[in-house]
């Protein structure tokens, strides 16, 4: 068999962009162990968008650093059409992470040092892209609505613009995975509808598939499937107008 072949073989016999099977995470509490995660299955098709909805500390974040590669599951494994993260090399596993998912971080993460477009043109720096950097990040700053903050630093911003500027950077390499983790959490409602239609316009034009976590049932016109973190991180399928806000 040829190594292309033998890739294939391996690859699930659906479309799915990225699969998570039996996945557990557990984190040290005290002198116990808490098991956020137990039993956690899920695959998102291409240009799927997906909410995962949970209370509070339910493991949503968990589950979303998980796919995105930025942690690893203590069982089960997660696959990128077909590839299982844990078998990827340092490089593949680094080129997964910042070329194919862009990540909306709950707490923002930008860099404090750096104006909030440099923050969007980062990832296209890292990735050693020159040309058209400065006007692709631009760009995106006008669709979330804050192309006037491109030069001011994040301690310069509200929590609604930061959570903006992630979200632009989340996107300025053209992920083939979006994973929000709670992206209009500190957004107006009008000003989360606008990121909201950032997100189906690159599932339009991109075909992206996006999972969003969000313990907020609004905003959710759209989605394909709406899941429902239980406790154990199994995950719920409720059809999409049924979505109830869950609490806090
Ligand atoms: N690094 C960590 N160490 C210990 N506990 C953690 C860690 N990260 C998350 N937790 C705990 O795991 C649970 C799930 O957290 P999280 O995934 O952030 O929930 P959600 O995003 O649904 O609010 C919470 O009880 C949280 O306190
Ligand atoms: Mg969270």
């Amino acid at each position: 068999m040829s190594e292309a072949a033998a890739v294939t073989a391996t690859a699930t016999t659906t479309d799915a962009v990225v699969t998570a099977t039996g996945l557990a995470k557990r984190y040290p509490s005290g002198e116990n162990v808490l098991e956020v995660l137990s039993a956690t299955d899920l695959e998102i098709e291409a240009g799927e968008r997906v909410a995962v909805l949970g209370a509070s500390g339910i493991g949503k974040s968990t589950l979303l650093h998980l796919l995105g590669g930025l942690d690893h599951p203590d069982e089960g494994a997660i696959a990128f059409r077909g590839r299982v993260l844990a078998e990827m090399s340092e490089q593949e596993l680094a080129a997964y992470r910042n070329q194919e998912v862009g990540f909306v971080f709950q707490f923002f993460q930008l860099l404090p040092e750096f104006t909030a477009l440099e923050n969007v043109m980062m990832p296209l720096l890292v990735g050693r892209e020159a040309r058209g950097v400065r006007e692709r990040a631009r760009k995106l700053l006008a669709q979330v609505g804050i192309e006037q903050r491109g030069h001011h630093f994040p301690s310069q911003l509200s929590g609604g613009e930061r959570q903006r500027v992630a979200i632009a950077r989340a996107l300025v390499r053209e992920p083939s995975l979006v994973l929000a983790d709670e992206p209009t959490g500190n957004l107006d409602v009008d000003t989360g509808k606008r990121v909201m239609e950032v997100f189906a316009r690159i599932q339009e034009e991109r075909g992206a598939a996006i999972v969003m976590a969000t313990h907020n049932a609004a905003l959710l016109d759209g989605f394909d499937r709406v899941l429902y973190m239980q406790p154990g991180g199994r995950l719920e399928e409720r059809p999409v107008g049924a979505a109830q806000p869950v609490g806090t």
